[in-house]
């Protein structure tokens, strides 16, 4: 398959834990490597592009809001299968029904405040990434 690259959010709620460290090592750990990264806050107009697909939910406001409510860590990860890998080491969007070991499980604390973003294919990846990061800001690993 070659070299995928996935798009990575680490959530206020986990940075604010201090868990980011702990995240970063699972990704590691799992064969993921980090191609670009920064530490930002968000603001609202870019999280709201660039959670474009779900304006019409009733999730949306809430979603923004505690998105853009402190720093998160904006990554690009890089490896075979990275999509998939990356949303198997985060596991499932609720953090009570994600599988044991996983970061949600781990760091999650509602179905909002769950830890951590990952790209769900490679096209949203390339959109997501192309928000947030300049072509020449990624690594050649
Ligand atoms: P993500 O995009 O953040 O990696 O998560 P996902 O694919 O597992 O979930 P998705 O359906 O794309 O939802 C995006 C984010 O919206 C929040 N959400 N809140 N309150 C709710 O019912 C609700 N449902 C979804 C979550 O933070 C989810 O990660
Ligand atoms: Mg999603």
């Amino acid at each position: 398959m070659g070299i995928e690259k996935t798009f990575s959010i680490i959530k206020p709620n986990a940075v604010k834990k201090g868990v980011i460290g702990d995240i970063i090592k699972q990704f590691e750990e799992n064969g993921l490597r980090i191609a670009a990264a920064k530490l930002t806050v968000l603001s609202k107009d870019k999280c709201e592009l660039f959670y474009a697909e779900h304006k019409e939910r009733p999730f949306f406001g809430e979603l923004v809001s505690f998105m853009t409510s402190g720093p998160v860590m904006l990554m690009c990860l890089a490896g075979e299968n990275a999509v998939a890998k990356n949303r198997e080491i985060m596991g499932a969007t609720d953090p009570k029904k994600a599988a044991p070991g996983t970061i949600r499980a781990k760091h999650g604390d509602s179905v909002g405040e769950n830890a951590a973003h990952g790209s769900d294919s490679p096209a949203s990846a390339q959109r997501e990434l192309a928000i947030f990061f300049d072509k020449h800001e990624f690594a050649n690993l």
